[in-house]
């Protein structure tokens, strides 16, 4: 896994011919919308011509026209580019996506910086991998399906066009990992306990597995293999987003959530069998220990 680092890069500026802009009205319906030269967005509350928006500024508000003469109130839209949030939403997609409060998550759990050698399997749609590349990561993918993987290629060109350093390979990782020196292994697919033992050989000492589970079964299946393995410090976490109503005096958080997505199981690649007692070892710590995001950091020299 070489190749220099290329920046991955999103339109910026005035809104031009090619650009994918969101459409948002008075009550907050969205609409993702290609601006093309001469091209019109048509919907129940009018017309805009794609051309009154080229060349205008990110942010703009415009009035839809009525069609065909009819009468009506004018109907006025937000323009805006989409956030990397929006499009994982909205782009067309097979497989399911990770959601946009767990992909965050995922950042900073496997430390992903410009640069970083990344393996991802199942690629599915794409949403981690516009992610990661998004993040500067160099990735290479594996997917099962090549209805999936050409979906991903083409969500990532979408968002980032062809300059990134984003490979995807129709493959099965159960059957093993060709690259080496990788830095990060993200996994998104059922059984990521059978990838442990391939993830121990292409990955560089202190190197950080991740996995990405709906169920707390599997986790624990998961978190039972590393444990007879070459990883140590495995932890995991979900991620709980509740949102709030904020509407004059009426504070409160709203009635609805998305209760449950996905559990991230993270773990480091070490040298040694860390989690098999030795003669002589302190006692392991009980259950009370504080988390890790609590325990101090202490540094030295
Ligand atoms: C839930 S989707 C991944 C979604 C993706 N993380 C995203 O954000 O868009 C799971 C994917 O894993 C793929 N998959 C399942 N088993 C696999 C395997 N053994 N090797 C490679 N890909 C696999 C499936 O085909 C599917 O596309």
């Amino acid at each position: 896994m070489t190749g220099g680092f290329v920046g991955a890069a999103r339109p910026r500026g005035p809104l031009a011919e090619g650009d994918r802009v969101l459409l948002i009205d008075r009550k907050d319906r969205r609409y993702l919308v290609r601006l093309v030269a001469g091209g019109s967005f048509q919907s129940h509350a009018g017309v805009i011509d794609h051309d009154e928006l080229i060349g205008s500024d990110d942010g703009g508000e415009f009035v839809a026209r009525q069609r065909d003469g009819r009468s009506g109130p004018a109907r006025r839209f937000l323009v805006l580019r989409p956030t990397l949030s929006d499009l994982v939403v909205k782009m067309p997609r097979g497989a399911q996506v990770i959601y946009p409060k767990d992909l965050g998550a995922i950042l900073m759990a496997a430390d992903i910086h410009p640069g970083v050698r990344v393996l991802e399997a199942g690629v599915g749609s794409g949403a981690l991998s516009m992610t990661l590349l998004g993040a500067g990561a160099h990735v290479v993918g594996y997917e099962l399906r090549a209805d999936f993987a050409a979906r991903a290629r083409a969500n990532v060109a979408d968002l980032l066009g062809s300059e990134t350093s984003y490979r995807v390979e129709e493959r099965d990782i159960y059957d093993g990992i060709e690259e080496t020196g990788v830095e990060r292994v993200l996994l998104d697919l059922p059984e990521p306990w059978r990838v442990v033992p391939h993830a121990e050989t292409a990955l560089v000492p202190g190197g950080i597995l991740l996995a990405y589970l709906p169920t707390i079964n599997q986790t624990a299946e998961l978190r039972q293999r590393l444990d007879s393995s070459g990883f140590a410090l495995a932890e995991t976490f979900e991620i709980l987003r509740r949102t709030w109503h904020i509407e004059g005096r009426s504070v409160r958080p709203d009635h609805r959530m998305v209760a449950h997505t996905g559990f991230i199981t993270t773990a480091r690649r070490v040298s040694s069998r860390w989690h098999e007692p030795l003669e002589g070892d302190e006692p392991t710590p009980e259950s009370d220990e504080p988390s890790v995001d609590d325990r101090p950091l202490t540094e030295s020299g």
